[in-house]
């Protein structure tokens, strides 16, 4: 490393050092709020109620708890026939038959457990995010398995399940945590829509 970029690096340090101690020292300001993976339960291990004497952290047991239920509210719109239903998107999953569908639905499961966990502050490797970006994974074109691109009413429908989801698992609509929650999805908008 050349001399400047080591003066250049060593200024950068005792400026960061700086500004650390300095939003230490702030007493002023009030306390960041929590991630939602800590209100959600963070890292304290819990014993896993789905696989018998294993432990898991309790903010990706919420995960998988809300993620199980959207799953479930989804392949009930498929189900009712209904017009505007989400089946034409998830056909190539649903096409799978026997235990591969079941597989791959367990995976998407455990994707999405990830992802959420992982982009809320689930820090821990066992929560690490391995799959498709969210452009490529909701374009059929990259991810053969969604069936048909999602359009703003689907993704607002989709959202609907999610919420749901979080209220049959103790997250009621009037929280502060509900709202942080749809925000995040919010967020993933303008990527997973492409239509
Ligand atoms: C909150 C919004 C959403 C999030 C966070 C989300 C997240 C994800 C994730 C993480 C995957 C897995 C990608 C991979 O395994 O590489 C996925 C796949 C998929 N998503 Fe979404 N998604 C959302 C909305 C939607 C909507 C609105 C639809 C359709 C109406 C949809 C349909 C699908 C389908 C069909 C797949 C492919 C399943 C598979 O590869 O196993 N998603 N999504």
């Amino acid at each position: 490393m050349k001399n400047f970029s080591k003066i250049t690096l060593s200024v950068l340090i005792a400026a960061s050092a700086t500004l650390t101690s300095c939003s230490n020292d702030d007493n002023d300001k009030p306390a960041e709020k929590e991630s939602i993976y800590v209100r959600l339960g963070g890292t304290t291990m819990v014993s896993d109620p789905d696989n018998s004497g294993q432990m898991i952290e309790k903010g990706r047991l919420s995960f998988r708890k809300v993620v199980n239920s959207t799953i479930g509210l989804i392949v009930a719109d498929i189900q009712s026939n209904a017009s505007g239903n989400l089946q034409a998107h998830f056909a190539p999953l649903l096409a799978e038959t026997g235990n591969t569908q079941a597989t791959n639905i367990a995976k998407l499961s455990d994707n999405l457990t990830d992802f959420f966990s992982f982009n809320t502050g689930g820090t821990n490797a066992v929560n690490t995010y391995s799959g498709l970006n969210m452009v490529a994974a909701h374009d059929p074109a990259k991810n053969p398995r969604m069936g048909t691109k999602a359009s703003n009413a689907d993704y607002t429908k989709f959202e609907g399940y999610v919420g749901a989801a979080a209220n049959a698992n103790g997250v009621a609509s009037n929280t502060e945590l509900y709202t942080d929650i749809v925000a995040v999805l919010e967020s993933l908008r303008t990527p997973i829509v492409q239509k």
